[in-house]
């Protein structure tokens, strides 16, 4: 390891503990009533902007700037984690497959041989994620480009199922994509390519649990997705979308329930079967690896899979490099080395990082550059605070204090030169688009961290308090003028989504 010795730091002082606080979704934006830190009561963190002994600055966290495709794609926790876990900038996942999308590598290389097989000898292609551009996880078009890529060559059957997104795109807008996935299908179809959307459901409800927060989210996907089991079955996803929507006016895209596309006898449009290859569009990992598990691990026993069928299974990319997680991928992930925890480790240093379940790998995981284990047992303690698995603006303090009580100790135990937390409540409950409990989630957080900073003062350390992207910072829709969005009441569009804000 000799290759990440450092000498000693000039600043920082040594034997003295030295704290980083990422603040999920909290970016520097216009101070106006939509910005919930500004709205709330966070003198702490307010105070940090004054200046001397202080010094504070803002830096870009979205787009180009952190390796995303384009300026127009907001920040978010993978791409903000990973460039400050390894201090540098990666050409993240989406940026990957736009590329190999665009010179043809896709088409070629070995993920997409090995899923062809499948339909070569009758197999259906199924491909499963989130179905929106938000750019975060997944988006649209790629998934488009995949499925006419299929029947280019020489796919007959495509079955899609859909998870709806309302988080990283506005609520209401999975009607949209699933009407243009719709029209792509009907273009295959015209074409002799048997393509249609199977099963679906919304993203906080259905597959996408992360972190294994809640297992009954994957259980409801596998049973929707390839049992072709669940409580709603309808004629097809727009259906599916309008009427639970008209059953229930208060439910949004993040939480839509399991559904099942149905031919008229009743019986599932898409289940997977031995044979088939299911491809995972999803670049960004956190939400799909426990879906992942389901399709990939033999001995599973996270609930009852009631069926596994032999299937060839696919990640869009994989998803962590020490599982190898899942074995087969259409694109190869970012190689991300010399991590700063590399470097720690290899330099003797003690780390404490600390979250709640929500943000608990990214702090972790992401942080070191997508890798499940540990560096360094002897080094390295890694404390996890449950989540609880609710919609977060019913509490909407969620762990800070408790993340702020364990961090502390870590501080003054003096066992630790390092101690690393996330504070998920801005970015948590500014997805929810709930302004008011997001002003109680920013207050929660600045009461945190003046725990910490008092802490670490004590101790003699020094602190970096810094963010990952936007969210609570803005949550109102805009026009192009700036004017917040409002319906014919008046009433102001929430954003549920992070936002372009410096950090
Ligand atoms: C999510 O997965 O919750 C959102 O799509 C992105 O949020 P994060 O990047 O802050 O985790
Ligand atoms: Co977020």
């Amino acid at each position: 390891a000799s290759e990440y010795q450092l000498e000693a730091h000039p600043v920082i002082p040594k034997g003295k503990p030295f704290l980083l606080v990422v603040l999920d979704g909290w970016g520097e934006n216009k101070e106006d009533e939509f910005n919930a830190i500004y709205k709330a009561e966070c003198p702490t963190i307010k105070s940090l902007k004054e200046g001397a002994p202080r010094r504070w600055r803002t830096i870009k966290a979205h787009g180009t700037a952190v390796g995303l495709p384009s300026d127009a794609d907001m920040g978010n926790s993978e791409v903000g984690h990973n460039a400050m876990g390894a201090g540098k900038i990666i050409q993240q996942g989406a940026s990957l497959v736009d590329n190999a999308l665009e010179d043809g590598s896709m088409f070629t290389g070995a993920g997409w041989n090995f899923a062809k097989e499948s339909w070569a000898n009758g197999g259906t292609l199924h491909f499963i994620g989130l179905l929106s551009d938000g750019g975060v996880h997944s988006r649209t078009d790629q998934l488009f480009a995949l499925m006419y890529g299929a029947s280019d060559h020489g796919c007959k059957r495509i079955r899609v199922h859909v998870l709806t997104d309302g988080r990283d795109v506005p609520d209401g807008s999975s009607i949209k994509y699933v009407g243009q996935l719709e029209k792509e299908c009907e273009n295959l179809r015209s074409h002799g390519c048997d393509a249609k959307i199977a099963s679906g459901g919304g993203r906080m409800y259905v597959t996408m649990d992360r972190y294994e927060a809640d297992w009954n989210i994957v259980e409801r996907g596998w049973r929707a997705h390839v049992l072709g089991d669940a409580p709603n079955k309808f004629e097809s996803a727009l259906d599916a979308l309008t009427k639970l929507k008209e059953e229930n006016p208060k439910l949004n895209d993040q939480f839509y329930p399991p559904f099942v596309v149905v031919e008229k006898d009743g019986s599932p449009v898409g289940t997977i079967e031995d044979g088939d290859v299911v491809v995972n569009i999803n670049f960004r990992a956190d939400r799909v690896i426990q879906i992942s598990k389901a399709f990939e691990y033999e001995n599973f026993d996270a609930f009852d899979r009631v069926r596994w069928p032999k299937v060839k299974y696919l990640g869009m990319m994989q998803y962590d490099g020490d599982l190898k997680l899942p074995s087969n991928y259409l694109i190869a992930p970012p190689l991300i080395e010399g991590t700063s925890g590399q470097y720690l480790c290899a330099n003797g240093v003690r780390t404490f990082a600390c979250s709640e379940t929500q943000k608990f790998g990214h702090v972790t995981f992401f942080w070191n550059g997508n890798r499940s284990g540990k560096i360094s047992d002897e080094l390295e303690v890694y404390h996890e605070i449950p989540s609880d698995n609710i919609q977060f603006n019913e509490a909407p303090h969620m762990k800070a204090a408790e993340i702020a009580k364990a961090a502390r100790e870590a501080l003054l135990s003096g066992k630790f030169d390092y101690v690393r937390v996330n504070f998920a409540n801005g970015d948590m409950v500014g997805h929810t688009g709930d302004l008011e409990a997001t002003k109680r989630a920013c207050e929660a957080v600045d009461q945190g961290v003046k725990v910490l900073i008092d802490a670490v003062e004590q101790m003699g350390g020094i602190y970096l308090i810094t963010a990952d992207h936007g969210n609570c910072d803005d949550m109102a829709q805009r026009k192009k003028t700036g004017e917040p969005l409002r319906d014919e009441t008046g009433k102001v569009a929430p954003l549920t989504s992070h936002t372009l804000a410096p950090v």
